[in-house]
Protein backbone atom coordinates (compact mmCIF):
# COMPACT_ATOMS: atom_id res chain seq x y z
CA UNK A 1 0.00 0.00 0.00
CA UNK A 2 1.18 3.89 -1.26
CA UNK A 3 2.27 5.52 1.96
CA UNK A 4 2.79 9.17 2.77
CA UNK A 5 6.21 10.06 4.35
CA UNK A 6 8.08 12.84 5.46
CA UNK A 7 11.78 13.09 6.25
CA UNK A 8 12.27 12.32 9.27
CA UNK A 9 13.62 15.37 10.42
CA UNK A 10 10.90 17.26 9.11
CA UNK A 11 9.46 19.98 11.91
CA UNK A 12 6.16 18.37 10.92
CA UNK A 13 6.43 15.78 12.38
CA UNK A 14 7.43 17.77 16.06
CA UNK A 15 4.69 17.69 18.61
CA UNK A 16 3.50 21.22 17.90
CA UNK A 17 2.64 20.95 14.38
CA UNK A 18 -1.21 19.80 13.99
CA UNK A 19 -2.46 17.32 11.64
CA UNK A 20 -6.38 17.60 11.24
CA UNK A 21 -9.02 16.83 8.75
CA UNK A 22 -11.93 19.69 7.32
CA UNK A 23 -15.78 20.16 5.95
CA UNK A 24 -18.15 22.39 6.09
CA UNK A 25 -21.63 23.00 6.99
CA UNK A 26 -23.96 22.98 4.12
CA UNK A 27 -21.52 20.25 2.36
CA UNK A 28 -21.93 17.40 4.98
CA UNK A 29 -24.83 18.36 7.91
CA UNK A 30 -28.14 17.43 5.95
CA UNK A 31 -31.22 18.29 8.19
CA UNK A 32 -32.40 21.38 6.21
CA UNK A 33 -35.58 21.03 7.93
CA UNK A 34 -33.73 22.48 11.43
CA UNK A 35 -32.66 25.61 9.65
CA UNK A 36 -33.32 28.26 7.85
CA UNK A 37 -33.08 28.07 4.21
CA UNK A 38 -29.92 29.70 2.88
CA UNK A 39 -28.54 30.50 -0.34
CA UNK A 40 -27.50 27.32 -1.77
CA UNK A 41 -30.88 26.20 -0.92
CA UNK A 42 -32.55 28.08 -3.27
CA UNK A 43 -29.87 27.94 -5.88
CA UNK A 44 -29.61 24.26 -5.91
CA UNK A 45 -33.60 24.09 -6.63
CA UNK A 46 -33.04 25.94 -9.56
CA UNK A 47 -32.27 24.62 -13.11
CA UNK A 48 -28.90 24.11 -14.80
CA UNK A 49 -26.91 25.18 -11.68
CA UNK A 50 -26.04 21.23 -9.95
CA UNK A 51 -24.25 19.37 -12.67
CA UNK A 52 -26.03 16.41 -11.08
CA UNK A 53 -29.39 18.53 -9.63
CA UNK A 54 -28.98 17.23 -6.04
CA UNK A 55 -28.88 19.90 -3.07
CA UNK A 56 -27.85 19.94 0.56
CA UNK A 57 -30.99 18.49 1.90
CA UNK A 58 -29.63 15.37 3.28
CA UNK A 59 -26.11 15.03 2.61
CA UNK A 60 -23.76 12.95 4.73
CA UNK A 61 -26.35 13.34 7.80
CA UNK A 62 -23.99 14.60 9.99
CA UNK A 63 -27.04 16.36 11.98
CA UNK A 64 -27.65 12.54 12.76
CA UNK A 65 -24.51 11.19 12.68
CA UNK A 66 -22.15 13.49 14.34
CA UNK A 67 -20.71 11.63 17.11
CA UNK A 68 -19.51 8.41 15.11
CA UNK A 69 -18.25 11.16 12.73
CA UNK A 70 -16.23 12.44 15.55
CA UNK A 71 -15.57 9.07 17.10
CA UNK A 72 -13.92 8.06 13.86
CA UNK A 73 -11.16 11.52 13.12
CA UNK A 74 -10.49 10.68 16.74
CA UNK A 75 -10.03 7.31 15.78
CA UNK A 76 -7.04 8.42 13.03
CA UNK A 77 -5.39 9.45 15.89
CA UNK A 78 -5.71 13.13 14.18
CA UNK A 79 -4.96 16.51 16.54
CA UNK A 80 -7.84 18.94 15.14
CA UNK A 81 -10.93 18.97 13.48
CA UNK A 82 -11.87 21.98 11.00
CA UNK A 83 -15.87 22.41 10.74
CA UNK A 84 -17.85 25.55 9.77
CA UNK A 85 -21.45 26.54 10.97
CA UNK A 86 -24.34 27.02 9.48
CA UNK A 87 -25.12 30.29 10.01
CA UNK A 88 -29.40 29.88 9.00
CA UNK A 89 -28.93 26.98 12.07
CA UNK A 90 -28.37 29.17 14.38
CA UNK A 91 -29.64 32.32 14.10
CA UNK A 92 -33.48 33.04 13.20
CA UNK A 93 -34.67 35.61 11.23
CA UNK A 94 -35.46 38.08 13.80
CA UNK A 95 -31.87 38.20 14.39
CA UNK A 96 -32.61 35.68 17.65
CA UNK A 97 -30.57 32.24 18.45
CA UNK A 98 -31.96 29.12 17.41
CA UNK A 99 -31.07 27.54 21.04
CA UNK A 100 -31.62 24.55 19.55
CA UNK A 101 -28.99 24.80 16.14
CA UNK A 102 -26.90 26.13 18.65
CA UNK A 103 -26.41 23.43 20.46
CA UNK A 104 -25.42 21.19 18.15
CA UNK A 105 -22.51 23.00 17.88
CA UNK A 106 -21.65 23.43 21.79
CA UNK A 107 -22.33 19.34 21.93
CA UNK A 108 -19.99 19.02 18.71
CA UNK A 109 -17.40 21.37 19.94
CA UNK A 110 -17.12 19.25 23.64
CA UNK A 111 -17.15 15.83 21.93
CA UNK A 112 -13.83 17.33 19.50
CA UNK A 113 -12.54 18.74 22.79
CA UNK A 114 -13.22 16.10 25.28
CA UNK A 115 -11.53 13.53 23.28
CA UNK A 116 -8.20 15.89 23.25
CA UNK A 117 -8.12 17.39 19.77
CA UNK A 118 -8.16 21.30 18.97
CA UNK A 119 -11.56 22.77 17.08
CA UNK A 120 -11.30 25.02 13.78
CA UNK A 121 -14.72 26.70 14.15
CA UNK A 122 -14.97 28.77 10.32
CA UNK A 123 -18.22 30.85 10.91
CA UNK A 124 -18.94 31.71 7.21
CA UNK A 125 -18.31 28.68 4.50
CA UNK A 126 -21.13 30.28 1.83
CA UNK A 127 -24.28 29.24 3.43
CA UNK A 128 -26.04 32.78 3.57
CA UNK A 129 -29.42 32.71 5.03
CA UNK A 130 -31.62 33.09 2.19
CA UNK A 131 -33.49 36.26 3.60
CA UNK A 132 -30.15 37.91 3.75
CA UNK A 133 -29.97 37.46 0.20
CA UNK A 134 -33.64 38.57 -0.54
CA UNK A 135 -32.15 41.66 0.92
CA UNK A 136 -29.29 42.20 -1.47
CA UNK A 137 -26.87 39.67 0.09
CA UNK A 138 -23.37 40.50 0.00
CA UNK A 139 -23.83 43.35 -2.24
CA UNK A 140 -25.65 45.48 0.69
CA UNK A 141 -23.39 46.63 3.29
CA UNK A 142 -25.76 45.76 6.08
CA UNK A 143 -24.90 42.08 5.41
CA UNK A 144 -21.51 42.95 6.84
CA UNK A 145 -23.50 43.88 9.96
CA UNK A 146 -25.61 40.88 10.20
CA UNK A 147 -22.30 38.92 10.04
CA UNK A 148 -20.52 40.56 13.30
CA UNK A 149 -24.16 39.89 15.18
CA UNK A 150 -24.16 36.32 14.31
CA UNK A 151 -20.26 35.86 15.34
CA UNK A 152 -21.27 38.07 18.42
CA UNK A 153 -23.65 34.55 19.35
CA UNK A 154 -21.62 32.12 18.42
CA UNK A 155 -18.45 33.53 19.92
CA UNK A 156 -20.10 34.57 23.34
CA UNK A 157 -21.88 30.79 23.35
CA UNK A 158 -18.97 28.40 22.20
CA UNK A 159 -16.02 30.88 23.44
CA UNK A 160 -12.28 29.58 23.95
CA UNK A 161 -13.16 26.20 23.48
CA UNK A 162 -12.81 26.83 20.43
CA UNK A 163 -9.05 27.08 19.39
CA UNK A 164 -9.31 28.62 16.73
CA UNK A 165 -12.01 30.91 14.71
CA UNK A 166 -11.36 31.59 10.94
CA UNK A 167 -13.90 34.45 9.85
CA UNK A 168 -14.60 33.64 6.34
CA UNK A 169 -13.73 30.83 4.35
CA UNK A 170 -12.50 31.72 0.85
CA UNK A 171 -13.83 35.11 0.51
CA UNK A 172 -12.97 34.95 -3.23
CA UNK A 173 -15.56 32.29 -3.99
CA UNK A 174 -18.57 33.95 -2.48
CA UNK A 175 -17.45 37.40 -4.16
CA UNK A 176 -15.96 36.06 -7.80
CA UNK A 177 -18.10 32.49 -8.47
CA UNK A 178 -21.40 33.37 -6.64
CA UNK A 179 -21.80 37.31 -7.71
CA UNK A 180 -19.14 37.48 -10.33
CA UNK A 181 -19.35 34.47 -12.15
CA UNK A 182 -22.60 33.03 -11.25
CA UNK A 183 -21.66 29.90 -11.02
CA UNK A 184 -21.84 29.43 -6.84
CA UNK A 185 -25.02 30.97 -5.38
CA UNK A 186 -26.79 33.11 -5.65
CA UNK A 187 -25.78 33.04 -9.56
CA UNK A 188 -25.21 37.06 -9.67
CA UNK A 189 -23.53 38.35 -12.12
CA UNK A 190 -20.75 40.93 -13.58
CA UNK A 191 -17.84 42.84 -12.50
CA UNK A 192 -19.26 45.42 -10.44
CA UNK A 193 -21.38 43.09 -8.23
CA UNK A 194 -18.02 40.84 -7.37
CA UNK A 195 -16.01 43.06 -6.17
CA UNK A 196 -18.75 45.28 -4.00
CA UNK A 197 -19.64 41.78 -2.23
CA UNK A 198 -15.99 41.20 -2.21
CA UNK A 199 -15.59 44.72 -0.35
CA UNK A 200 -18.40 43.54 2.02
CA UNK A 201 -16.81 40.40 2.62
CA UNK A 202 -13.57 41.73 3.94
CA UNK A 203 -15.57 44.49 5.92
CA UNK A 204 -17.57 41.37 7.45
CA UNK A 205 -14.32 39.92 8.27
CA UNK A 206 -12.99 42.83 10.31
CA UNK A 207 -16.51 43.45 12.41
CA UNK A 208 -16.29 40.06 13.21
CA UNK A 209 -12.58 39.92 14.10
CA UNK A 210 -12.82 42.59 16.30
CA UNK A 211 -15.78 40.82 18.31
CA UNK A 212 -13.54 37.80 18.24
CA UNK A 213 -10.74 39.09 19.63
CA UNK A 214 -13.14 40.63 22.45
CA UNK A 215 -15.32 37.78 23.25
CA UNK A 216 -12.16 35.36 22.57
CA UNK A 217 -8.42 36.67 23.18
CA UNK A 218 -7.00 33.23 24.07
CA UNK A 219 -8.80 31.80 20.65
CA UNK A 220 -6.74 31.40 17.52
CA UNK A 221 -8.70 34.12 14.95
CA UNK A 222 -8.10 34.87 11.91
CA UNK A 223 -9.70 34.28 8.10
CA UNK A 224 -9.17 31.11 5.77
CA UNK A 225 -8.69 32.19 1.63
CA UNK A 226 -7.80 29.97 -1.28
CA UNK A 227 -4.71 30.89 -3.52
CA UNK A 228 -3.79 29.56 -7.32
CA UNK A 229 -0.59 30.41 -8.58
CA UNK A 230 -1.17 32.48 -11.75
CA UNK A 231 1.33 30.97 -14.25
CA UNK A 232 1.59 30.66 -18.04
CA UNK A 233 2.68 28.60 -20.50
CA UNK A 234 5.97 30.43 -21.89
CA UNK A 235 7.26 33.77 -21.46
CA UNK A 236 6.03 35.90 -23.82
CA UNK A 237 5.55 39.13 -21.96
CA UNK A 238 1.70 39.93 -22.50
CA UNK A 239 0.93 36.52 -20.84
CA UNK A 240 3.26 37.34 -18.23
CA UNK A 241 1.73 40.88 -17.40
CA UNK A 242 -1.70 39.03 -17.96
CA UNK A 243 -1.18 36.35 -15.25
CA UNK A 244 -0.05 39.49 -12.45
CA UNK A 245 -3.41 40.93 -13.07
CA UNK A 246 -4.54 37.57 -12.76
CA UNK A 247 -2.59 37.10 -9.57
CA UNK A 248 -3.52 40.79 -8.60
CA UNK A 249 -7.77 40.10 -9.17
CA UNK A 250 -8.25 36.78 -8.05
CA UNK A 251 -5.16 36.43 -5.14
CA UNK A 252 -3.97 39.09 -3.48
CA UNK A 253 -7.46 41.20 -3.53
CA UNK A 254 -8.25 39.56 -0.79
CA UNK A 255 -5.06 39.32 1.21
CA UNK A 256 -3.36 42.60 0.78
CA UNK A 257 -6.20 44.73 2.37
CA UNK A 258 -5.93 43.03 5.12
CA UNK A 259 -2.43 42.47 5.43
CA UNK A 260 -1.81 45.96 4.08
CA UNK A 261 -4.65 47.91 4.44
CA UNK A 262 -4.96 48.25 0.76
CA UNK A 263 -6.16 46.91 -2.64
CA UNK A 264 -3.78 45.76 -5.10
CA UNK A 265 -2.88 47.96 -8.09
CA UNK A 266 -4.61 46.25 -10.49
CA UNK A 267 -8.16 48.35 -8.81
CA UNK A 268 -6.84 51.34 -10.68
CA UNK A 269 -7.58 49.53 -14.16
CA UNK A 270 -11.14 49.37 -13.18
CA UNK A 271 -14.22 51.73 -14.53
CA UNK A 272 -14.93 54.15 -11.50
CA UNK A 273 -18.34 51.88 -11.34
CA UNK A 274 -16.94 48.56 -10.96
CA UNK A 275 -14.73 49.75 -7.82
CA UNK A 276 -16.60 48.69 -5.05
CA UNK A 277 -17.19 52.19 -2.46
CA UNK A 278 -14.77 52.08 0.42
CA UNK A 279 -16.03 54.08 3.19
CA UNK A 280 -13.97 55.95 5.64
CA UNK A 281 -12.62 53.37 8.25
CA UNK A 282 -12.68 50.62 6.09
CA UNK A 283 -9.70 49.60 5.30
CA UNK A 284 -8.72 50.16 8.87
CA UNK A 285 -11.43 47.46 10.32
CA UNK A 286 -10.26 45.09 7.38
CA UNK A 287 -6.44 45.34 8.30
CA UNK A 288 -6.66 44.73 12.10
CA UNK A 289 -4.04 42.09 12.32
CA UNK A 290 -4.77 38.56 12.19
CA UNK A 291 -3.97 35.68 14.62
CA UNK A 292 -3.01 33.54 11.63
CA UNK A 293 -3.50 33.13 8.17
CA UNK A 294 -5.19 30.17 6.96
CA UNK A 295 -4.26 28.58 3.30
CA UNK A 296 -6.33 26.70 0.89
CA UNK A 297 -4.11 25.19 -2.25
CA UNK A 298 -5.28 23.03 -4.34
CA UNK A 299 -3.44 23.80 -7.98
CA UNK A 300 -2.68 26.52 -10.02
CA UNK A 301 -4.03 27.92 -13.31
CA UNK A 302 -2.77 28.78 -16.23
CA UNK A 303 -3.50 32.35 -17.95
CA UNK A 304 -2.71 34.32 -20.96
CA UNK A 305 -3.61 37.90 -22.48
CA UNK A 306 -6.59 38.49 -24.10
CA UNK A 307 -5.13 40.70 -26.50
CA UNK A 308 -6.83 43.71 -24.49
CA UNK A 309 -4.71 44.64 -21.50
CA UNK A 310 -6.55 41.78 -19.45
CA UNK A 311 -6.26 38.16 -18.68
CA UNK A 312 -7.84 34.78 -19.76
CA UNK A 313 -7.65 31.54 -18.28
CA UNK A 314 -5.48 28.40 -20.39
CA UNK A 315 -6.65 24.94 -19.83
CA UNK A 316 -4.18 22.76 -18.33
CA UNK A 317 -1.11 22.21 -20.16
CA UNK A 318 0.20 18.93 -17.91
CA UNK A 319 -1.34 15.51 -18.34
CA UNK A 320 -1.48 14.59 -15.18
CA UNK A 321 -4.93 16.07 -13.28
CA UNK A 322 -7.48 15.37 -10.63
CA UNK A 323 -11.10 14.74 -10.87
CA UNK A 324 -12.19 18.21 -11.12
CA UNK A 325 -9.86 18.22 -14.09
CA UNK A 326 -6.83 20.34 -11.87
CA UNK A 327 -3.42 20.01 -12.71
CA UNK A 328 -1.50 18.12 -9.72
CA UNK A 329 1.30 20.85 -8.65
CA UNK A 330 3.24 20.38 -5.23
CA UNK A 331 5.79 22.49 -6.57
CA UNK A 332 3.49 25.33 -7.10
CA UNK A 333 2.78 24.93 -3.73
CA UNK A 334 5.76 25.13 -1.76
CA UNK A 335 6.17 28.51 -4.36
CA UNK A 336 3.10 29.82 -3.65
CA UNK A 337 3.98 29.76 0.40
CA UNK A 338 7.25 30.86 -0.31
CA UNK A 339 6.49 33.59 -2.88
CA UNK A 340 3.36 35.02 -0.05
CA UNK A 341 5.81 34.85 2.90
CA UNK A 342 8.39 37.19 0.69
CA UNK A 343 6.17 39.68 -0.33
CA UNK A 344 3.95 40.19 3.18
CA UNK A 345 4.56 40.59 6.37
CA UNK A 346 2.54 37.01 7.55
CA UNK A 347 1.30 35.53 10.98
CA UNK A 348 1.77 32.12 11.19
CA UNK A 349 0.38 30.34 8.41
CA UNK A 350 -2.23 27.17 8.80
CA UNK A 351 -3.22 24.82 5.24
CA UNK A 352 -6.61 24.82 6.20
CA UNK A 353 -7.23 22.92 2.91
CA UNK A 354 -5.32 20.62 0.81
CA UNK A 355 -6.66 17.43 -1.02
CA UNK A 356 -7.97 16.13 -4.13
CA UNK A 357 -11.43 14.73 -6.36
CA UNK A 358 -10.09 11.34 -7.52
CA UNK A 359 -12.13 8.39 -9.14
CA UNK A 360 -12.98 6.64 -6.64
CA UNK A 361 -14.73 2.93 -6.51
CA UNK A 362 -15.29 0.75 -3.54
CA UNK A 363 -14.81 -2.88 -4.62
CA UNK A 364 -15.07 -5.46 -1.61
CA UNK A 365 -15.10 -2.73 1.03
CA UNK A 366 -11.80 -1.13 0.18
CA UNK A 367 -11.41 1.98 -1.62
CA UNK A 368 -7.64 1.92 -3.46
CA UNK A 369 -7.30 5.54 -4.00
CA UNK A 370 -3.42 5.34 -5.04
CA UNK A 371 -3.67 8.85 -6.50
CA UNK A 372 -5.17 10.58 -3.64
CA UNK A 373 -2.50 9.45 -1.34
CA UNK A 374 0.09 9.92 -4.02
CA UNK A 375 -1.22 14.03 -3.71
CA UNK A 376 -1.26 14.23 0.03
CA UNK A 377 2.89 12.51 -0.18
CA UNK A 378 3.60 15.33 -2.60
CA UNK A 379 1.69 18.16 -1.29
CA UNK A 380 3.00 17.45 2.44
CA UNK A 381 6.66 17.30 1.41
CA UNK A 382 5.75 20.32 -0.04
CA UNK A 383 4.61 22.24 2.54
CA UNK A 384 7.85 20.99 4.45
CA UNK A 385 10.14 22.20 1.89
CA UNK A 386 8.53 25.48 1.88
CA UNK A 387 8.88 25.50 6.00
CA UNK A 388 12.66 24.58 5.34
CA UNK A 389 12.63 27.90 2.99
CA UNK A 390 11.51 29.69 6.33
CA UNK A 391 7.56 29.86 6.54
CA UNK A 392 5.89 29.72 9.64
CA UNK A 393 3.21 26.85 8.99
CA UNK A 394 1.49 25.53 12.24
CA UNK A 395 -0.66 22.71 10.90
CA UNK A 396 -2.11 21.04 7.68
CA UNK A 397 -5.61 20.08 7.34
CA UNK A 398 -6.73 17.38 4.32
CA UNK A 399 -9.74 18.63 2.63
CA UNK A 400 -11.97 16.64 3.53
CA UNK A 401 -12.81 13.97 5.94
CA UNK A 402 -15.56 12.62 4.08
CA UNK A 403 -16.88 12.94 0.48
CA UNK A 404 -19.67 15.31 -0.01
CA UNK A 405 -21.44 18.10 -1.63
CA UNK A 406 -19.46 19.70 -4.02
CA UNK A 407 -21.16 22.48 -4.59
CA UNK A 408 -21.94 23.27 -8.53
CA UNK A 409 -20.70 19.45 -8.92
CA UNK A 410 -22.84 18.20 -6.64
CA UNK A 411 -22.15 14.42 -5.44
CA UNK A 412 -20.43 13.14 -8.73
CA UNK A 413 -16.94 14.54 -7.43
CA UNK A 414 -15.34 12.47 -4.47
CA UNK A 415 -12.39 14.55 -1.68
CA UNK A 416 -13.07 12.53 0.96
CA UNK A 417 -10.37 10.46 2.44
CA UNK A 418 -13.66 8.97 3.95
CA UNK A 419 -15.98 7.08 1.03
CA UNK A 420 -19.41 7.55 1.77
CA UNK A 421 -22.30 5.39 0.57
CA UNK A 422 -25.16 8.23 -0.13
CA UNK A 423 -27.64 5.31 -0.15
CA UNK A 424 -26.82 3.55 3.32
CA UNK A 425 -24.87 6.48 4.56
CA UNK A 426 -22.06 4.22 5.22
CA UNK A 427 -18.72 5.27 5.91
CA UNK A 428 -15.55 3.48 4.92
CA UNK A 429 -11.78 4.87 5.52
CA UNK A 430 -10.53 5.00 1.85
CA UNK A 431 -6.66 3.90 2.17
CA UNK A 432 -5.42 7.51 1.80
CA UNK A 433 -7.28 8.05 5.21
CA UNK A 434 -5.30 5.00 6.06
CA UNK A 435 -1.81 6.06 5.09
CA UNK A 436 -2.60 9.63 6.66
CA UNK A 437 -3.36 7.95 9.93
CA UNK A 438 0.07 6.01 9.86
CA UNK A 439 1.39 9.35 8.90
CA UNK A 440 0.49 10.84 11.77
CA UNK A 441 0.25 8.29 14.32
CA UNK A 442 3.96 7.68 13.57
CA UNK A 443 4.82 10.58 15.56
CA UNK A 444 4.90 9.16 18.55
CA UNK A 445 8.14 7.70 17.70
CA UNK A 446 9.37 10.74 16.25
CA UNK A 447 10.33 13.80 18.24
C1 LIG B 1 -12.54 24.80 -1.24
C2 LIG B 1 -13.80 24.93 -0.46
O1 LIG B 1 -13.55 25.58 0.75
C3 LIG B 1 -14.50 23.60 -0.23
O2 LIG B 1 -15.79 23.87 0.22
C4 LIG B 1 -14.49 22.77 -1.50
O3 LIG B 1 -15.21 21.58 -1.35
C5 LIG B 1 -13.06 22.48 -1.88
N1 LIG B 1 -12.40 23.75 -2.16
C6 LIG B 1 -12.90 21.59 -3.10
O4 LIG B 1 -13.34 22.24 -4.23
Amino acid sequence: MPEINLPSTSAMLSKDFLFGVATSSFQIEGDRGGRLDCIWDRFCAEENTISDSTNGDIACDHVKLWKQDIELIDSLGLDAYRLSISWPRVMNQDGTVNEVGMQFYVNLVNEVVERGMKVFVTLYHWDLPQHLEDNGGWLNRDTAFEFEKYAEAVASTLGEKVYSYATLNEPFCSAYLGYEEGIHAPGKTGMANGRRAAHHLLLAHGLALKVLKRLCPNSKNGIVLNFSNCHTIGSDSNDLEAAKLADEYHNQWYLQPIIDGKYPDVIERLDADVRPEILDGDMDLISQPIDYLGINFYTRTLYKSDGAGWFEVVPPATTELTAMGWEITPDAFTELLVDLNQRYALPPIYITENGAAMNDELIGGEVKDDDRTAYFHTHLNAVDEAMKQGVDIRGYFAWSLMDNFEWALGYSKRFGIVYVDYETQKRTLKQSALAYSKLVKSRVNGY
